[in-house]
């Protein structure tokens, strides 16, 4: 069977992510468990708590009509009411109900905005070092993925996202705690980037 040229290119710049992973794997056989430190994927070393596993089996065994049918396209609204209370309180900024949307994780949340904000040739900015799927997960909607430096201890560098924004800017992409840096930006250098995009004419805050 034949793929697209696209996916092609795609598995062969992406595959050394999965080979570190499965180059982890065969060290740990080789070397036993202890003998090796596996930075390769992000997988949680902490097991789910008791009552997070309680809940999901008494879920499944639930026989509630509805339980295991479809839900509205962006989640049960008494799931996003409850997300929207708990990030308010983890943000100390009030996000309302409206503004949750349920997904299946960051990747599945990042395409679907992407696609809902992408024409093709749109340009997505980002401070590098980056998550490597950023460049595939703006690329899937005809997007392109521009990095910019950050200063020397992986802090978010206005200068350089203000320098990089133009009339093809749809986004500017950071995540906090970083991946893979672990730097977490400051409140200071939120507030400074949103002054910039909202100069830029790029974003309407609702409070700053
Ligand atoms: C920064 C970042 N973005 C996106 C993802 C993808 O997340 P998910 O597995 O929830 O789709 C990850 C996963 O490690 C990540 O670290």
């Amino acid at each position: 069977m034949t793929i697209a040229k696209k996916i092609e290119a795609t598995l062969s710049e992406s595959s050394w992510i999965r080979k570190m992973f499965e180059e982890g794997a065969r060290l740990r056989a080789e070397h036993g468990v202890a003998n090796v430190y596996d930075f390769s994927l992000g997988n949680p070393n902490l097991k789910p708590p008791k009552n997070f596993r309680n809940s999901l089996i008494d879920i499944a065994n639930s026989s509630v009509e509805g339980n295991h049918a479809y839900m509205p396209n962006v989640g049960f609204p008494y799931v996003r009411k409850s997300v929207a209370a708990y990030v308010s309180v983890e943000q100390q900024a009030e996000v309302s109900e409206k503004e949750i949307i349920m997904t299946c994780g960051a990747a599945g949340a990042l395409n679907v905005i992407f696609k809902t904000i992408l024409d093709p040739g749109d340009e997505v900015i980002t401070p590098s070092p980056y998550f490597v799927e950023y460049k595939f997960y703006a690329d899937n909607h005809g997007g392109i993925l521009k990095t910019v430096p950050t200063k020397p201890d992986f802090s978010l560098n206005i200068n350089a996202i203000s320098s990089a924004i133009n009339n093809k800017t749809k986004a500017v992409l950071i995540n906090s705690p970083n991946n893979p840096t672990g730097q977490i930006y400051s409140k200071e250098s939120l507030i400074e980037l949103g002054t910039v995009l909202i100069l830029q004419g790029k974003y309407t805050a609702k409070k700053v």
